[in-house]
């Protein structure tokens, strides 16, 4: 932990990968989300129009699968947690719209593509919070409207989440960490080149080289339960 220290702040940026070993699918990994769902028909704004319930369908799924005994955090969610306590300056912002961060003792955990235990309406600001499935035939708590609950998912096409607030941080940090994300999808996977910019040294943990590495000043490739605990306390 000490090495990390002698940086001011600190950004990091997680996606699937980090909660792969949870038990969570990740989306572009054999057997991955997108590998047995076609995007477009579950994440996006015309997927929600055209056949709702098939979107509640997919994201009730997922949200019942967050919520069962065997989903927990894992020992990289604890090391992010762990650094946080210690240091005064850590930014954690994370594509992932679970919520093992927080439940690893995580704070200010920064949801760019949104949070599965959280519901928006389409026809007003409410932000609503769920633990059960979403239907069409769910009333707005705030409005009154049927078949306007959403989840609370940034889907494609749509506006990712405080990103004024993340390119902030970005271009004010001396340290950018990246893990477990295969850098497909932007604007995330131009984080890297948002801190370059700034003059923070870059370091991707991440299973494989993702599409984006040749980015990174320094890699680490391996599972993420053993090089982010190890990296974060300074052992690689
Ligand atoms: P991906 O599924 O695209 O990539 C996951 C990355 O994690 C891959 O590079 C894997 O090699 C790596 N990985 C897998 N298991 C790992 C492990 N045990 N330890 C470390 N790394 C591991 O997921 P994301 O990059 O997060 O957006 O995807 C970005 C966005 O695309 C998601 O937020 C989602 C998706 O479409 C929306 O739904 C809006």
């Amino acid at each position: 932990m000490a090495k990390l220290h002698k940086y001011k702040s600190i950004v990091i940026l997680t996606g699937a990968g980090i909660s792969a070993e949870s038990g969570i699918q990740t989306f572009r990994d054999q057997n991955g989300l997108w590998e047995n769902h076609r995007l477009e028909d579950v994440a996006t704004p015309e997927a929600f129009k055209r056949d709702p319930a098939l979107v509640h369908q997919f994201y009730n799924m997922r949200r019942q699968q967050l919520l069962s005994e065997a989903i927990k955090p894992n020992a990289a969610h604890i090391a992010i947690a762990e650094l946080q306590a210690s240091h005064p300056d850590v930014f954690l912002v994370t594509q992932n719209i679970d919520n093992l961060h927080e439940r690893a003792g995580s704070s200010h955990v920064h949801h760019m593509h949104g949070e599965l235990l959280k519901t928006s309406c389409t026809a007003c600001p409410h932000i609503g919070e769920t633990l059960v499935d979403l239907s069409v035939d769910d009333l707005c708590m705030a409005c009154g409207e049927s078949a306007t609950t959403r989840p609370h998912i940034v889907w494609f096409g749509e506006m990712p989440i405080e990103m004024e607030m993340i390119f902030d941080k970005l271009m004010n940090c001396d340290l950018f960490i990246s893990i477990g994300t295969s850098g497909n999808v932007y604007p995330a996977a131009g984080f890297v080149q948002e801190a370059r910019m700034a003059g923070a040294h870059t370091v991707e943990l991440n299973l494989e080289p993702s599409m984006g590495s040749s980015a990174f000043a320094e890699h680490h490739h391996g599972k993420a339960t053993d090089i982010v605990p190890q990296y974060l306390s300074k052992d690689l």
